[in-house]
């Protein structure tokens, strides 16, 4: 039979496949979470987050130290402060978790990348992400200029404790643009910022949201997080972070999201981030565990496919697997 094309002619062996493959994806890619609690020695296992625990600051130098040894080049850092209150001050105090976990890293790994979220989800009593006041129709809404303060007071100590990455997720209006301008005024112009600009208002951030006990104690985030249905103003949203001098722009979630990854990868020349989030982190999990699925290669495929879409860099909570299984297969 004559065929003008026979594409399986390069699907017949790995070697074959290796050399025609399109996308390598590499340990240089990833970022690692890591769940920072407001106490020295702490390994406390998330239900939700199989494999996943909130640490003390000094296990999650340790756990850094164990990411730089496997290759890993960044952490993220998320901190659950030992109080919380109604204006999150526990997120910009600069003897807070959060810093000192920044110093314990870089002076345990000075060349690992730390990049530190910005947001006050994790220290506000209600949980939401930004300063509760009533708005002009009588509700209860987070504060959009009044939270850029803070948020900038946060990206600061961040600063000033170290972090090589400023990765701002709370989604308030202009915060990138006001926190580039106040790190080049206080000297700190080289530390970078990562802006979560397309972050959606998404049902698989459930998990992290146990992990890092910071869900809203009412309501959600619709009026501050996107809609998942909107990927024309997801572009807009990252081209107003580029403006506004952000140095990364990341897709969140990553995997019901990555037309939004690849519009991004198409419209924008600077990296992107793509966060492969709790939930999508947990589902697998919960497959694997029944049977149902065989975890390394959906893992590896889905880092693939995040990759595949336009994402530079892919922040996830495995990490460390997908730099063992990466290394094996080299
Ligand atoms: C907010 C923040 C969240 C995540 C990262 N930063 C939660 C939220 O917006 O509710 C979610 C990450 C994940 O689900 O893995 N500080």
């Amino acid at each position: 039979m004559y065929l003008s094309e026979r594409p399986r002619r390069l699907r017949r062996n790995e070697t074959l496949r290796r050399m025609t493959r399109e996308t390598q994806l590499s340990v240089d890619d990833l970022i690692l979470p890591l769940f920072a609690r407001d106490e020295p020695r702490a390994r406390k296992p998330i239900a939700s987050m199989p494999g996943q625990f909130q640490l003390g600051v000094d296990d999650a130098a340790d756990a850094a130290a164990a990411a730089m040894d496997a290759g890993v080049p960044a952490v993220l850092l998320f901190g659950i402060p030992a109080r919380k209150d109604a204006m999150g001050s526990e997120a910009y105090n600069r003897q807070g978790v959060i810093c000192r976990a920044v110093e314990a890293i870089k002076k345990r790994c000075p060349g690992l990348c730390v990049i530190t979220d910005v947001c006050l989800c994790e220290y506000t009593d209600h949980g939401h992400c930004g300063v509760l006041r009533e708005n002009r129709y009588g509700a209860l809404d987070v504060h959009n200029d009044a939270t850029v303060e803070l948020l900038v007071k946060e990206a600061l100590v961040h600063a000033d404790a170290g972090a090589d990455i400023i990765a701002p997720s709370d989604m308030m209006d202009g915060r990138v643009g006001a926190i580039r301008d106040a790190l080049d005024g206080a000297g700190f112009e080289d530390a970078a910022i990562m802006a979560y600009s397309a972050k959606f208002a998404s049902a698989f951030y459930g998990p992290f949201r146990d992990a890092a006990e910071s869900p809203p104690q009412f309501g959600d985030r619709r009026s501050y997080q996107m809609d998942p249905a909107n990927g024309d103003e997801a572009l807009r949203e990252m081209a107003l972070d580029i403006e506004e001098g952000a140095d990364i722009i990341m897709v969140k979630p990553a995997l019901s999201y990555l037309d939004v990854i690849a519009r991004a990868a198409d419209e924008f020349n600077i990296p992107i981030a793509a966060y492969n989030v709790s939930g999508e982190y947990a589902m697998l999990k919960a497959a694997a565990a029944q049977g149902w699925l065989e975890e390394k290669r959906a893992v590896l495929e889905s880092l693939t496919a995040i990759k595949r879409a336009g994402a530079k860099l892919i922040i996830t909570y495995w990490a460390m697997d997908a730099a063992g299984w990466l290394q094996k297969q080299a």
